[in-house]
């Protein structure tokens, strides 16, 4: 585990276990890869997700995006962890897509915790995996020349 990884214990069993429940309902009938996501805000708030698949294979939705959109839907503004589990050897991280999700709502200091069916596998900040993003203060920039 990752020293620079604040969350209790409790904490991160809490994340861990809302995941994994999400994950037993995840609906992957195409790719058969079921993932599950929690996260968790400041306060100690808890939202899961797991992925949705779709026939139309765009339309389907990631787990963390399920996760976030209940967040939200509850008026949290703030992750201070994303859990992610899957059954897999190498590990999951979120995709490049969710990782834009996150950044949205990640604290400075927020955390990425991958799990397997086992447990918590590898902790990483989250910034490291999102480095120099397209944030709010891009939009909000001065234009160079106007156009
Ligand atoms: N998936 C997630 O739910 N989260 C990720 O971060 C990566 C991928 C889902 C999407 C799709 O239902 C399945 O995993 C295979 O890509």
């Amino acid at each position: 585990m990752n020293t620079e990884n604040k969350i209790s214990k409790a904490a991160l069993d809490k994340l861990f276990a809302a995941a994994l429940a999400a994950r037993e309902n995840a609906y992957a009938p195409y790719s058969h890869f079921a993932v599950g996501a929690a996260v968790q805000t400041p306060s100690g708030d808890v939202f899961a997700g797991a992925n949705v698949e779709n026939a139309a294979y765009p339309a389907g939705c990631c787990a963390e995006t399920g996760a976030i959109a209940a967040m939200v839907a509850a008026g949290g503004r703030q992750i201070a962890d994303v859990l992610v589990i899957a059954d897999c050897d190498r590990g999951i991280l979120p995709c490049g897509a969710c990782r834009q999700r996150i950044a949205e709502f990640a604290t400075e200091d927020a955390m990425v915790h991958s799990a397997g069916p086992d447990g918590v596998r590898k902790s990483i900040r989250f910034a490291a995996l999102l480095p120099e993003a397209f944030d709010r203060e891009t939009l909000d920039s001065e234009p160079v020349r106007a156009v």
